[in-house]
């Protein structure tokens, strides 16, 4: 079996075209979406990822502009901050790039952005959200993967999913969400004892670990979809994801590649939130004329 290369950079364009459409006719009547990305400190690999969220809005004519913070910045002016972009009605999206610097007080950054505006779903509403299905906003990576399978055609309702990794930004918004559609769902994480007994056993296997190489072909059933979040930078330089891509394509049904698989959708996502607040400013405008 060769695994059907399941293309996160095609499907992402497309949903791209239609976010810029919604962006124009907003745009025609009065509204340009807005985000804000609030970048604090010089973690590289933050600016890197804050650089493709801004290419990416400019790219659909959403307007963005970061804040770049010093590190030793206090969780006070930086809540001060975010409190006059909740103020501020050309603001749809407030992002704040994690990770903080240590002595950031994050829990409370993340609940000072408004619900309304919180287009990372980071808010703890938004989290808890998950679980009784009513978010105002879905994290953007979880959605992403919602998004590919969806994509696949695949009906999510009794299928067995297994999602490695129990990170709040991935591994467990992910679980919630395909649980949601119908899934049957497992989580393992750095305690699982023996993860291929459980990896084994998922029509869908969503690897979200960090961990270069975790997935070998043995522990993927012939079939499965697998869906790699996994973004690592070797010493050679090369991004890998978490699963042996060569390898479990001879087993796999369809797999995501890593670069050009999940990543494209993250960011997607991002300006899908962005779009779907500023409309919602729209039709919030057009009731209280
Ligand atoms: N750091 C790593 N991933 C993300 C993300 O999706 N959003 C934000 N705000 N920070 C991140």
């Amino acid at each position: 079996m060769t695994a059907r290369i399941i293309d996160g950079t095609a499907l992402a364009r497309h949903l791209r075209q239609d976010i810029a459409t919604r962006v124009d006719a907003l745009s025609a009547q009065g509204v340009i979406p807005g985000l804000a990305v609030i970048l604090v400190g010089d973690d590289a690999a933050s600016a890197v990822y804050v650089g493709r969220k801004v290419k990416a809005c400019d790219a659909v004519g959403i307007r963005s502009f970061t804040e770049r913070y010093p590190a030793a910045i206090d969780t006070g002016t930086l809540l001060a901050r975010i409190a006059a972009l909740n103020a501020d009605p050309t603001v749809h999206g407030i992002l704040v790039q994690l990770p903080l610097p240590g002595h950031i007080d994050m829990p409370s950054v993340l609940e000072t952005i408004s619900i309304d505006k919180d287009v990372d779903g980071f808010h703890l509403y938004n989290i808890g959200a998950l679980v009784t299905g009513n978010t105002v906003f879905s994290p953007c990576t979880p959605y992403g993967v919602v998004k590919l399978l969806e994509s696949e055609g695949i009906d999510l309702k009794g299928q067995n999913v297994v999602v490695v990794g129990a990170s709040n930004i991935v591994g467990k918004p992910t679980a919630l969400m395909l649980m949601a559609e119908g899934a049957t769902v497992s989580i393992c994480h750095i305690h699982t004892r023996d993860l291929a007994q459980y990896t084994i056993m998922a029509d869908i296997l969503v690897v979200a670990a960090g961990v270069p190489g975790l997935i070998v072909p043995q522990m993927v059933k012939r079939g499965a979809v697998v869906i790699d979040v996994g973004i690592n930078r070797l010493a050679d330089g090369r991004i890998v994801g978490d699963v042996d891509f060569a390898g479990v394509c001879t087993r796999a049904a369809a797999i995501t590649p890593v670069p050009g698989g999940v990543g494209p959708l993250t960011v997607t996502m991002l300006l899908e939130n962005t779009v779907v607040s500023a409309e919602r400013a729209l039709t919030a405008m057009a009731v209280d004329a």
